[in-house]
Order: C-alpha cells, then sequence, then structure tokens
C-alpha cells in the first residue's frame, strides 16, 4: 500500500499571508501585525468551538476573526470594504514550493490528500485557483464531523475517508498544533517549517520530521519511503 499523505491547507500548502496585499489597501503598513493576529484569532476560535462543541463553520471563524481585528486595530471598514477583504481570503497564493513538491510526490506514487478545517467547497475552490488541486486525490474537510483540529476524531476521520492506517499515513502541516495533534492520534507527521524563526510547542511530541519545503519533503520520503 503506499504511502498515504494528508497536507493541511491554510499556512501549509496555502500562504495566509497573501491577505497583506489587500489589507494594504485598507491600513497600510499595519497590514503584517494585522495579518497575524486575524491567522491567530481565526484558529482561537476555531479551538475554543472545537472544544465547547459549539459548531459553526471555519468561514465564520475567519470573518468573526476580522470583526475582532478591527475594533483590536481601530479600523472601520465599509461592508464592501469587509467583503473584498473576505473574498480575498477565498483566493490565497499557494507556497511557492507546494506545486512541485505535490507535483514530484504524486509521481512519486505517494496518495495525497489536502486535509482542512475548511468548508470542502471552500478548500477545493481555493486548491484550484491556487492551481495544486490536480495533484490532489480528494479534499477531506473536519467540517464533515463539525469539528476543527486538534480534535483526535478529525484525524480518525481523515483515515476512514482515505481508506488508510494510522501507521501508514503522514500528515504534513506548518502548523505545530496541528503536528502534534496528529501524532497524539497515532498518525506519523512532518512539520514544514514555513519560517526559520518558527518554534516548534516544546511538548513531549516532537515531529517524526521537519522540512523547510515541500520538494525537501518529497526528497526525504524518496531517500526513506517508510
Ligand atoms: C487548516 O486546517 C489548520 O488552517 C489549517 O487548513
Amino acid at each position: 500500500m503506499p504511502l498515504t499523505i494528508a497536507f493541511d491547507v491554510y499556512g501549509t500548502l496555502i500562504d495566509t499571508s497573501g491577505v497583506v496585499t489587500a489589507l494594504e489597501k485598507h491600513i497600510g503598513h499595519r497590514a503584517e501585525p494585522f495579518s497575524n493576529l486575524w491567522r491567530t484569532k481565526q484558529l482561537e476560535y476555531s479551538f475554543r468551538r472545537g472544544l465547547m462543541q459549539n459548531y459553526r463553520d471555519f468561514s465564520v471563524c475567519t470573518s468573526q476573526a476580522l470583526d475582532f481585528c478591527c475594533q483590536t486595530f481601530q479600523v472601520e471598514l465599509g461592508a464592501a470594504e469587509r467583503v473584498d477583504l473576505l473574498e480575498s481570503y477565498r483566493y490565497l497564493p499557494a507556497f511557492a514550493d507546494a506545486k512541485q513538491g505535490l507535483e514530484r510526490l504524486k509521481a512519486s506514487g505517494f496518495r495525497l490528500f489536502a486535509f482542512s478545517n475548511g468548508k470542502p467547497d471552500d478548500v477545493r475552490n481555493l486548491l484550484a485557483h491556487a492551481c495544486i488541486d490536480q495533484y490532489l486525490e480528494d479534499v477531506v474537510s473536519t467540517d464533515e464531523i463539525k469539528s476543527f483540529k486538534p480534535n483526535p476524531a478529525v484525524y480518525a476521520h481523515f483515515l476512514r475517508r482515505a481508506g488508510a492506517c494510522g501507521a501508514e499515513a503522514w500528515l504534513v502541516s506548518g502548523n505545530p498544533f496541528d503536528v502534534i495533534g496528529a501524532i497524539s492520534a497515532g498518525m506519523r507527521s512532518a512539520w514544514v517549517r514555513r519560517a526559520p524563526q518558527a518554534v516548534f510547542d516544546p511538548w513531549e511530541m516532537p515531529p517524526s520530521l521537519t522540512v523547510a519545503t515541500l520538494v525537501e519533503l518529497c526528497e526525504r520520503f524518496q531517500a526513506n519511503p517508510a
């Protein structure tokens, strides 16, 4: 059975900081800290909703996190500007290495999936717009069980949907909380260290593998496929 690889989407295949360009139009030089807080709050809202078992989909977490950031930065957006910013989140770019990494992994015979908190249609559109959808066998979304990462149930859901077992499946993610969630749920997991200064949470569950890019991931898997 070939190795099954689940790719996290936001922060791994797709660059969420791509929203900075759209933000610059509205808030100038504060775009970067605003974007960082937006992403942090979006994830925090998904964690909290998961724990509270009060599910609203990931696009709601994104839009409520935007409103939080506007209040924090004291930015007043018109309705059209707000729609424009949320639209830019639907058309974020892929990281520069994503296409080549996926292409090589697929050519090497691995089974590749997208696995995300995002709603299935949102993820499909995002990946198609970034021109990387053709390498992926399917999109698996945590929305299918109305929960979010890192609930262990979502990793079990991925394995069921992909028809794989934990020992033969990897999660690849740029998000340390996701890597730790997958390892805790019995999968192996590679951390894509998207920035040299990124820090992995110093818990008792280190990544099975750390790489800087998806091309390096492919080289490491080709050298040692298990
Ligand atoms: C994703 O599931 C965690 O945002 C990340 O795509």
